[in-house]
C-alpha cells in the first residue's frame, strides 16, 4: 500500500474514533449509576460516620466514579447538623477555611432538634425533625453519583414546596417548583435577567412547611459551578449537579423562619456593622465627565433642598479607566477641594476600584509585577484579559503578597492628606468580569500594536456589557446566546504541570478545567467565557475552576482590610458586586446593572430580600431609578420613594443615558424630599434593626411569610416587605395606577401617615390616590417605634435631633420596641446603649443598658389609634424610668 494511503487511512481511523468518542460521551445516563454501599457505620454521642464504596460498575457519566467515600454527620449545636460526603483520600477540592471559615461545635445528638439516619444499600440518608418526624432531607430513591468532575445528590420534597434563596437571581422570591434550574457561576450580568446566573453565588435555601409552620435551611458550602434543579417530574425534588468539590451540607433546624436566618448567621459570620452615615442618601453615575460636573451635582442637590449624604464617582475619575490613577479632568488638587468641601458640610465621598489592572507601564501595574501578584498562565506569563482600560492583568487574591500590594496602593492613592480621601469604597467587575470571549484570541489583547485608546473605545462602544445588555433589551430577548463549543476533552497532558503562581495544584489531578463534561447552564456558555480562564492556577495551587465563585468575596475581604489600614478605628464601608457565602461580614452589595423599567423596579424587592433576609448581606440595594436605559420622571419618582426603604439607598445611572438625579424633575425632587424625610426620621429605628442583624442575624428586612409563618397567603408575596420589625412597606406596583391592593396579615395595623388604625386584616386592602411622592406604610400593632423629631440635611445633623416614640398597641393594648445608640462610626465603641421600651396601656417603661453618653431626650410619645394621644416626656436616654400616663401632660 502506498505510504500516502496508509497515512490517510490512519488519519481517517483516528478521526472516526475521535468522532465516536465525542459523540458517545457521556457513556451512560446518570440514572444508571450504581450508587454506593455504606459499611462500618458508627454512631457516637455527637456524630455518625460510615465508609461508602461504589456499589457496582462505574458509570463514569461525566468523569470517573470515585470508589471510596466517607460519610460524616456531626451535631454541632442544638439546631445545626453538619453532613459531609467526601473522598477517602481527601484529594478533592474543598472551599479553603481561610476564605470561608467554618462554624464548629459539638453537642450530643440528644440535644438536637434534628436526627439523621442512613440506609446502607443503596446508600441514602434522611434528616428528620424530631419534634414531628417530618423529613427535611431524604436522598432515598436516587443514587448518589460522585465523580472526578461531577456529583449529584437529590432530596425528595413535599409537593409544592415553599423554597427561597439559592441566589443570586431575579426569579420569583418563592422559587418555582417545576423545571427550575438555578445555576451558580458568578458572572457579569448586565440587565440582571431572570432565569440566569448573576453576579454572586449563595447555595443556601430556606424551606417553609406551612402545615407545621416550621422552617429549616440547607446550605451547600461549595464554590464550584453547579446547577440546582427543582422539579416535579419524578415526584417533587431538589437536585444538586455540581462539577467539583465535596458534599458539605449544613442543616439549620429553625424552627421559625427567623430562627433559620439567625442560625445561618452563625455559619456566615455575623454581618459587618456599617457606619450610621451609610444609611444616608447616595448619588452616583457612570459618566460624570469632570470634577466640576461632580461638584455641580452636589451643589444642585443643596439648591434643591434634597439631603445628599454621599457623592460617588465611577471609573470616569481615572486616567483612561486605569485603577489608582486620576484623569486629566479630575486633577488631584481639584479632587481634594471637592472632598474637603463635602467633608466641611458633613457629606461623604466614594469612588470605584476595579480588580483588573491595566497592563501598561504605570505604578499600579509595575508594583503588581514587582510583588508578583497577578494571575499567571501555565507558562509563567501574566494572564491578560480585557476590561475597561483595555488589556488588563488580574490580582490573584490567593497570593501571599496581594494584601500588602493592595494595602500599599490604597495607602498611597487614598492617603487622607496627600491623596484622594475617600470615606468608603465601591468595588466592581469582580466575578471577575472580562470583556473577552473565551478563548481570548482577540489580537487587541497582548502586544499587537493597538493603542490603549483604541481598545478603550472599542470596549465602550462595542464590547461593553452595557451595550450588549441594552441591545438585549431593545432588540432581542437574548443577545448573549450561549457560545457554542466543541464538547470534547482536552488532552490531559495539557492540564498537568500548569502551576501558574506556584504550589502543587489543588484538587484531583487530570481534570479538564475548561470543558468539564457536565455543562452547567451558565448564561454565558463555557465557564471561562467573559471571565478568567478556569484552567488558571492561583498561588497555593488553587484552580480558578474551583475558586471562581470566591473571587469577589476575596477581593472584598482584602479591600476591607486595606480600608482598615487607612483608618483603623472606623467601620469600613465597602460595596461590592460579586458575593459568596459570608460576604456580608465584610461588605454590602448593590444589585448590579438593572434596567430603568417598571418591571425591574418591582424585581428589586425580591432581589434585595434574598440578600438581606436569606444571605446575611444586610447592606443591599438596587440602583434607584434604574441603571440601563432611560428613566422616566414617573418611574424615577416612584423608585426614589421605594428606594428610601432599601438599606442601601443610591441613585445610579449608566453613561450615555439622560441624567436622573432626583433634582432633575420637580416631582422626583418632591418625592425625594418627602421620602428622605421619613427615612431619616426613622434612621435610628432601622440602624437598631441593622445592629441587631449584625449581633444575632435577625434580618432587618423580611418578606411577610417570615413574620407570619402560619399564614399561607403570605408565602408568595414579593412586592411588600417588612422594613425593620414593625413597618410594612407596600409600593404601588403598576405604572399607570395610583392605587395599590395589598395583603394585610392578621394583626392590628396603623397607617403611618395618619397614625390611625387600618381595618381589613386577613384580607387584601386597597389604597387609592397614592401620589408619586407617597408609599403606603403600615405600622404593626404591638410595636414601639423611635423617631427623630425632625429630619435634617445630613445624618450628622440628624444625630443632634431629639427623639419621640410612636406606640402602636396590639389587640391587648400592649407594645414594645427598642433603640440602639452608639457614636455611629467607631469600630470599637466607648459605650453603647441598648434600650427597650414597653407599654401596657397605662405605663410606658424604658429599661436596658445606657453606656452611650448623650444629652438627647425623648420629647414625647404618641399612642396611635382612632384618637391619637401625644404625651410630653422630656426624658433623657441615660437611665431607666417609667411613667404612668396619668402623671403626664397631654400635648
Ligand atoms: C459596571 C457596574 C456599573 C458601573 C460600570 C462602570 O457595569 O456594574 O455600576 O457603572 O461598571 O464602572
Amino acid at each position: 500500500m502506498p505510504v500516502t494511503l496508509t497515512l490517510l487511512h490512519a488519519c481517517f481511523l483516528l478521526w472516526t474514533s475521535f468522532i465516536q468518542w465525542t459523540v458517545s460521551a457521556p457513556l451512560k445516563r446518570p440514572d444508571s449509576c450504581p450508587g454506593y454501599k455504606a459499611s462500618n457505620v458508627q454512631r457516637s454521642d455527637s456524630s455518625l460516620t460510615a465508609d461508602l464504596t461504589l456499589a457496582g460498575t462505574p458509570c463514569n457519566v461525566y468523569g470517573e466514579d470515585l470508589h471510596d467515600l466517607k460519610f460524616l454527620a456531626e451535631w454541632q449545636t442544638d439546631s445545626r447538623l453538619h453532613i459531609m460526603v467526601y473522598d477517602k483520600d481527601e484529594q478533592v477540592y474543598q472551599v479553603p477555611e481561610f476564605v470561608v471559615p467554618r462554624p464548629t461545635g459539638s453537642v450530643s445528638s440528644d440535644a438536637s432538634m434534628l436526627d439523621v439516619s442512613i440506609e446502607e444499600e443503596p446508600f441514602s440518608f434522611t434528616v428528620t425533625r424530631k419534634s414531628n418526624g417530618e423529613e427535611i432531607f431524604n436522598t432515598k430513591g436516587s443514587n448518589l453519583i460522585f465523580e472526578t468532575q461531577y456529583w449529584r445528590l437529590r432530596t425528595s420534597l413535599p409537593s409544592n414546596p415553599s423554597l427561597y434563596g439559592l441566589g443570586e437571581h431575579t426569579d420569583s422570591l418563592r422559587l418555582p417548583t417545576s423545571e427550575y434550574i438555578r445555576t451558580m457561576w458568578a458572572r457579569d450580568a448586565g440587565a440582571v435577567p431572570e432565569k440566569t446566573n448573576l453576579y454572586g453565588t449563595h447555595p443556601v435555601y430556606y424551606e417553609h412547611r406551612i402545615d407545621s409552620g416550621n422552617s429549616h435551611g440547607v446550605l451547600l458550602l461549595n464554590s464550584n459551578g453547579m446547577d440546582i434543579k427543582i422539579n416535579d417530574d419524578d415526584g417533587q425534588y431538589l437536585e444538586y449537579n455540581v462539577i467539583g468539590g465535596v458534599i458539605d451540607l449544613y442543616f439549620m433546624a429553625g424552627p421559625s423562619p427567623m430562627d433559620v436566618a439567625r442560625e445561618y448567621s452563625e455559619i456566615t459570620q455575623k454581618a459587618a456593622m456599617l457606619p450610621y452615615w451609610s444609611l444616608g442618601f447616595h448619588q452616583c453615575r457612570f459618566g460624570y465627565k469632570s470634577v466640576e460636573e461632580v461638584a455641580e451635582v452636589v451643589a444642585n442637590y443643596s439648591k434643591a433642598g434634597i439631603p445628599l449624604e454621599t457623592m460617588w464617582t465611577d471609573i470616569d475619575y481615572m486616567d483612561n479607566f486605569k485603577v489608582f490613577t486620576l484623569g486629566e479632568k479630575f486633577p488631584l488638587s481639584d479632587m481634594q477641594d471637592l472632598i474637603k468641601g463635602l467633608h466641611a458640610k458633613d457629606q461623604h465621598y466614594i469612588v470605584m476600584v476595579d480588580p483588573a489592572v491595566a497592563a501598561q507601564d504605570y505604578p499600579a501595574y509595575n508594583n503588581g509585577l514587582d510583588s508578583d501578584i497577578f494571575l499567571k498562565k501555565a507558562d509563567g506569563s501574566i494572564y491578560k484579559g480585557r476590561v475597561w482600560p483595555g488589556v488588563t492583568a488580574f490580582p490573584d487574591w490567593f497570593h501571599s503578597n496581594v494584601q500588602n500590594y493592595w494595602n500599599s496602593e490604597f495607602t498611597t492613592f487614598f492617603d487622607p492628606e496627600t491623596g484622594v480621601d475617600i470615606d468608603a469604597l465601591w468595588i466592581d467587575m469582580n466575578e471577575p468580569s472580562n470583556f473577552c470571549e473565551y478563548p481570548c484570541n482577540d489580537p487587541r489583547v497582548g502586544d499587537h500594536g493597538v493603542t490603549q485608546v483604541e481598545i478603550s473605545k472599542h470596549n465602550i462602544q462595542d464590547a461593553s456589557p452595557h451595550v450588549a445588555a441594552t441591545q438585549a433589551l431593545t432588540l432581542q430577548p437574548k443577545v448573549w446566546n450561549k457560545i457554542p463549543h466543541v464538547h470534547a476533552r482536552r488532552p490531559v497532558s495539557r492540564q498537568e504541570g500548569s502551576t501558574g503562581n506556584g504550589g502543587k495544584k489543588k484538587g484531583l489531578p487530570g481534570r479538564d478545567l475548561i470543558y468539564p463534561l457536565y455543562e452547567i447552564n451558565n448564561h454565558l456558555g463555557v465557564l471561562s467565557n467573559r471571565t478568567a480562564d478556569t484552567d488558571l492556577i492561583h498561588q497555593g495551587g488553587w484552580t480558578e475552576y474551583d475558586t471562581h465563585n470566591l473571587y469577589g468575596t476575596m477581593m472584598s475581604a482584602a479591600s476591607r482590610k486595606s480600608m482598615l489600614k487607612r483608618r483603623p478605628d472606623k467601620r469600613p464601608m465597602v460595596i461590592t458586586r460579586s458575593t459568596f457565602v459570608g460576604a456580608g461580614s465584610y461588605v454590602g452589595h448593590w444589585l448590579g446593572d438593572n434596567v430603568s423599567s417598571w418591571d425591574q423596579y418591582l424585581t428589586s424587592i425580591r432581589h434585595l430580600l434574598q440578600f438581606v433576609s436569606f444571605f446575611q448581606v444586610p447592606m443591599a440595594g438596587a440602583d434607584v431609578c434604574g441603571f440601563l436605559n432611560e428613566a422616566t420622571e414617573h418611574l424615577c419618582a416612584r423608585w426614589t420613594v421605594l428606594g428610601a426603604f432599601y438599606p442601601f439607598y443610591r441613585n445610579h445611572n449608566v453613561d450615555g443615558q439622560p441624567p436622573q438625579e432626583a433634582y432633575r424633575w420637580e416631582s422626583v425632587a418632591a418625592a425625594a424630599r418627602k421620602a428622605i424625610d421619613i427615612r431619616y426620621r426613622l434612621l435610628d429605628y432601622i440602624y437598631t434593626a441593622m445592629h441587631k442583624q449584625t449581633v444575632d442575624g435577625t434580618p432587618m428586612l423580611a418578606p411577610l411569610w417570615m413574620h407570619f409563618p402560619n399564614d399561607s397567603n403570605t408565602l408568595a408575596i414579593q412586592t411588600q416587605f417588612f422594613y425593620g420589625p414593625s413597618l410594612l412597606i407596600n409600593p404601588v406596583t403598576e405604572e399607570s395606577s395610583t392605587s395599590v391592593s395589598f395583603y394585610l396579615p392578621s394583626s392590628t395595623w396603623y397607617d403611618f401617615s395618619t397614625q390611625k388604625p387600618v381595618s381589613g386584616a386577613g384580607k387584601t386592602i386597597t389604597y387609592s390616590d397614592v401620589a408619586d411622592t407617597d408609599i403606603p406604610i403600615l405600622v404593626r400593632g404591638g410595636s414601639i417605634i423611635p423617631l427623630r423629631v425632625k429630619s435634617a440635611m445630613t445624618t450628622r445633623a440628624l444625630r443632634d435631633q431629639n427623639f419621640e416614640l410612636w406606640v402602636a398597641p396590639d389587640a391587648d393594648g400592649n407594645a414594645e420596641g427598642s433603640l440602639y445608640l452608639d457614636d455611629g462610626e467607631s469600630l470599637v465603641q466607648d459605650g453603647t446603649s441598648e434600650i427597650r421600651f414597653s407599654w401596657d396601656g397605662l405605663t410606658l417603661k424604658m429599661e436596658g443598658t445606657f453606656r452611650f453618653e448623650t444629652k438627647l431626650v425623648l420629647k414625647s410619645f404618641s399612642v396611635l389609634g382612632d384618637d391619637v394621644r401625644t404625651y410630653r416626656l422630656d426624658e433623657g436616654l441615660d437611665g431607666p424610668w417609667e411613667h404612668g400616663v396619668g402623671d403626664l401632660e397631654l400635648l
